[in-house]
């Protein structure tokens, strides 16, 4: 899929608050720092598009980008971010769950997965609580340029082993770098998969 525009459309506080034209939306999760904001960029090839910092805990509100006029990307703040007060993270922990559970654009929302990392206990729980909530969901690693092909690859296999043990089935996945555009088009190809379902779902109800 080529995207031709995208443009910042507004930062929301609150689910109630977001845009409400229906159009179809994708947003991007996953702990502080683990660059949801840059793969955002990568993807739009737009630099500066969504704010990006070194510093964790840089998005704290849902941005919405609307892509060529048909589309929302969502930039989400990410969870579990301790140097946060306890106020600041039970409020954030609450606009992504209540965001996640009540919009009901939302047609997919990608996790996001630090490529180096074990498996982190919050990383887990959200996704668990996602599949409680039969909330659709696609895993996205990211940083795939700080680690070799081999070391990357078998950091995925054991990271996607270690969720066999509740999922019987286990979700879709993408490794990506924003660094160096891998896995580009492929997330793309798979949205515009899903926008053409969409389209002829909504055009064979009408
Ligand atoms: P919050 O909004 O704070 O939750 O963070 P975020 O998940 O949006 O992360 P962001 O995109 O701001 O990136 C965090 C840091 O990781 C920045 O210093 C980025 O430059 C770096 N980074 C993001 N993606 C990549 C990547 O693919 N490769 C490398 N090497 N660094 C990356
Ligand atoms: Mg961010």
């Amino acid at each position: 899929m080529d995207i031709k525009k995208a443009e910042f459309t507004l930062s929301s506080p609150t689910v109630q608050m977001c845009p409400n034209d229906n159009k179809p939306e994708y947003a991007f999760i996953g702990r502080s720092n683990v660059g949801k904001s840059s793969l955002i960029n990568m993807l739009c090839n737009r630099k500066g598009l969504a704010k990006t910092s070194a510093t964790p805990g840089k998005t704290l509100l849902i941005n919405h980008f609307i892509i060529n006029n048909e589309w929302y990307i969502v930039d989400l703040p990410g969870y579990g971010f301790a140097k946060h007060s306890k106020t600041v993270v039970k409020k954030l922990d609450q606009m992504i769950r209540t965001y996640v559970l009540q919009r009901r654009q939302l047609v997919n929302l990608f996790v996001l997965i630090d490529i180096r990392h074990e498996p982190q206990k919050v990383d887990r729980e959200f996704i668990d609580w996602l599949g409680e909530s039969s909330i659709p969901f696609t895993i996205i690693f990211t940083k795939a340029d700080k680690l070799t092909g081999g070391k990357a690859k078998a950091n995925v296999d054991a990271y996607m082993n270690s969720l066999k043990d509740r999922w019987e089935e286990l979700p879709p996945y993408y490794i990506s770098s924003a660094e160096k555009k891998i896995g580009r088009e492929e997330i793309l190809n798979y949205i515009e998969q899903i926008n053409n379902e969409l389209k002829e779902t909504s055009s064979q109800q009408e």
